[in-house]
């Protein structure tokens, strides 16, 4: 089955299914919540703001940024989070396009915020890091990538969580090593990172000004 297939059966329960997880603190989505706050209280820092968000999903995160009258773009390449999503967000510009294929080209726009929250790890590492760098072209001057997901700050601590969760892990999931995205992308971005829980966390991404 297709991926996407995927996530279109998944898209009714995804909130419920995040919820359970989330409340016993268990991989993948220990800390969710918290995560998604912390990237709210960031962007709300500005008053309004042009938002992307890439893998809307259901669009937990960007609808309450939409109800606090942020301009609202998003990719996603399910028709049922589509459809949630516009539900929620009458007014946003929604994009059903793989972000695997890059930006669709039906987003001309720069933005003050690009937010990637537990859909980045679908990519492997060299997708992740051709995307990254392709996002430098839409972001603002002082524009920042936000990502919140299932990420880890060295290999060792990935590879202890995959041991401890072997009966669950997603071998299907890339998740984020800061240490080593970090070596990679320090030519094109300033990292910055909080570490959530045991397996999840906030990166944020400024671009270097020469770049
Ligand atoms: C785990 S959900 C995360 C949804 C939401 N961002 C959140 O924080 O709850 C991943 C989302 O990314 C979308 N997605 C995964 N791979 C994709 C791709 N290659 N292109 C476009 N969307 C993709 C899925 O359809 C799904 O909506």
């Amino acid at each position: 089955m297709y991926e996407k297939e995927l996530f279109n059966m998944w898209a009714d329960n995804y909130d419920n299914d995040v919820k359970l997880y989330e409340e016993s603190s268990s991989y993948p989505f220990a800390g969710y919540k918290s995560n998604l706050n912390r990237i709210f209280n960031l962007v709300m820092k500005k008053k309004y703001s042009r938002v992307l968000d890439i893998g809307f999903g259901t669009a937990v995160l960007t609808s309450k940024l939409y109800e606090n009258n942020h301009d609202i773009t998003g990719i996603d390449f399910s028709e049922r989070m589509l459809e949630i999503g516009q539900k929620k967000m009458p007014s946003a510009s929604l994009y059903l396009s793989d972000f695997r294929k890059g930006i669709t080209n039906k987003i001309k726009s720069r933005f003050d915020f690009v937010l990637l929250t537990y859909s980045i790890h679908h990519l492997s590492f060299t997708e992740k890091v051709k995307l990254l760098r392709e996002l430098k072209n839409y972001l603002n001057e002082d524009g920042l990538i936000i990502i919140g997901d299932v990420l880890f700050e060295t290999s060792s601590d990935l590879s202890k969580s995959k041991e401890k969760h072997s009966r669950i892990w997603d071998d299907e999931e890339f998740y984020i090593v800061i240490e080593e995205l970090t070596e990679e992308i320090s030519n094109d971005y300033q990292v910055s990172y909080h570490i959530e829980t045991h397996c999840s966390g906030v990166v944020i991404l400024r671009r270097l000004a020469q770049t």
